[in-house]
């Protein structure tokens, strides 16, 4: 990454506003933390600060709030969860601007941590205003990055507040960039990237992008639907996406002139419906019935698209295979999932569900790495320029 980072700036002594990513899954019930990755993905860089004497501010978005106080996306819970795994105690503040904050700032010695209340608790936040990012700037010294999955985001917290402070990347954010960027700049052979999730429209820039430097391109899940409509199959009642089957067809011709193959399944559960007491059978892709949908890739495609990964050496992988929130259509997903420890390839995996799905199953450490970006990750391997890193100090 050709941007400083936290070894390049002073920070003993200083006063450090670290912008994370906390924005992890809610148990909707109990509001208890479902899966803690974001948090524990950015310790390296709040730890190094720490170690060097640094005051440590986080800020971070929770939930889309819409420029509201809501209760229920409050930080505290995310605090409570840092302190436990640092082991040290994390205040907060009831507002991450204002009088209370700067307050709370003021107190901070070399070593302690604090961190600001929801920052999307403010509507200038999402807005990038500029009175906003500077009343934020004004309770630091120096600004880190280490929120990669929200740099697909000029906020004010994201960009508007590099104006006014040093600006540099955190470890976890210049992990992202290295190791995404060097999947479409230098990847080692063969590189198979394995597609799945609802919508094509959402991953037609990254696969645009990455078309012309894999070898081979899987493509499963609900948007497998919308390639087979494109080749003439019925897919029943499944989701397809009118506007998207031409550009299904283009990406499939791109593939031919590129060389590199595109594979989709051979076989599919179907279900009439999707819900949690309804069974799916297997059919092959010429003999999907006009009224069921389908639900998951079959046994042989689990074969087929094994058997390719098997021989790859780099492997991408973004999105379930099927509707892999219920259980008995969740088989392909898990399969595929539980072959990536054993491959004999780097394994990266994009964030969103998708590393929600690695979590779960407790392979997060035996992949080569799991993105922290949904959205910011799929940006970037789209070739999309990201405003949270375009702002940072450049290398000298
Ligand atoms: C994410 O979860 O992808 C990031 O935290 C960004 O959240 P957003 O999509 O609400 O901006």
């Amino acid at each position: 990454m050709n941007k400083m980072t936290v070894r390049d700036v002073e920070v003993a002594g200083k006063r450090v506003l670290v912008r994370v990513d906390f924005n992890v899954p809610l148990d909707p019930a109990t509001s208890a933390i479902t899966d803690d990755s974001r948090i524990r993905a950015s310790l390296p860089t709040v730890k190094y600060l720490l170690e060097h004497n640094a005051k440590v501010i986080l800020l971070s978005h929770l939930g889309r709030p819409k420029g509201k106080v809501v209760d229920g996306m409050r930080l505290a819970p995310i605090s409570r969860r840092l302190a436990e795994i640092l082991g040290k105690k994390v205040n907060t503040t009831p507002d991450c601007i204002g009088p209370e904050a700067e307050k709370a700032v003021a107190a901070l010695k070399p070593g302690d941590v604090l961190m600001l209340e929801n920052l999307r608790f403010h509507p200038e936040e999402e807005k990038g205003d500029e009175g906003f990012a500077r009343a934020l700037a004004c309770l630091g010294d120096v600004y880190v990055n280490d929120a990669f999955g929200t740099s697909h985001r000029a906020h004010a917290s994201m960009y508007g507040i590099t104006r006014y402070l040093p600006s540099v990347a955190g470890f976890l954010l210049e992990k992202e960039i290295d190791t995404l960027g060097g999947l479409l700049e230098s990847p080692e052979r063969p590189f198979v990237a394995l597609f799945g999730g609802a919508k094509v429209s959402d991953k037609v820039a990254v696969l645009k992008n990455i078309m012309d430097k894999v070898d081979l391109l899987l493509i499963g899940g609900g948007m497998a639907a919308t390639f087979l409509k494109a080749k003439s199959f019925g897919v029943g009642m499944s989701q397809v996406e009118a506007e998207a089957i031409s550009t299904a067809s283009e990406l499939m011709q791109a593939a031919e002139k590129n060389n590199s193959r595109l594979l989709l399944p051979l076989d599919v559960m179907v279900a009439d419906e999707i819900d949690i007491s309804v069974l799916g059978k297997i059919v092959t892709i010429d003999k999907v019935p006009s009224d069921m949908i389908i639900v998951d890739i079959g046994p042989a495609t689990i074969e087929l698209f094994s058997q390719e990964l098997k021989k790859a050496r780099t492997v991408f992988w973004n999105g379930p295979m099927g509707v892999e929130e219920i259980p008995q259509f969740a088989g392909g997903t898990h399969e595929l999932v539980k072959l990536l420890p054993q491959l004999q390839a780097r394994t990266i995996v994009g964030g969103g569900s998708t590393a929600e799905v690695i979590t779960a199953l407790g392979l997060e450490d035996k992949v080569t790495f799991v993105s922290t970006g949904g959205g910011a990750s799929l940006e970037f391997l789209g070739g999309k320029d990201l405003p949270g890193v375009v702002a940072l100090r450049d290398k000298i």
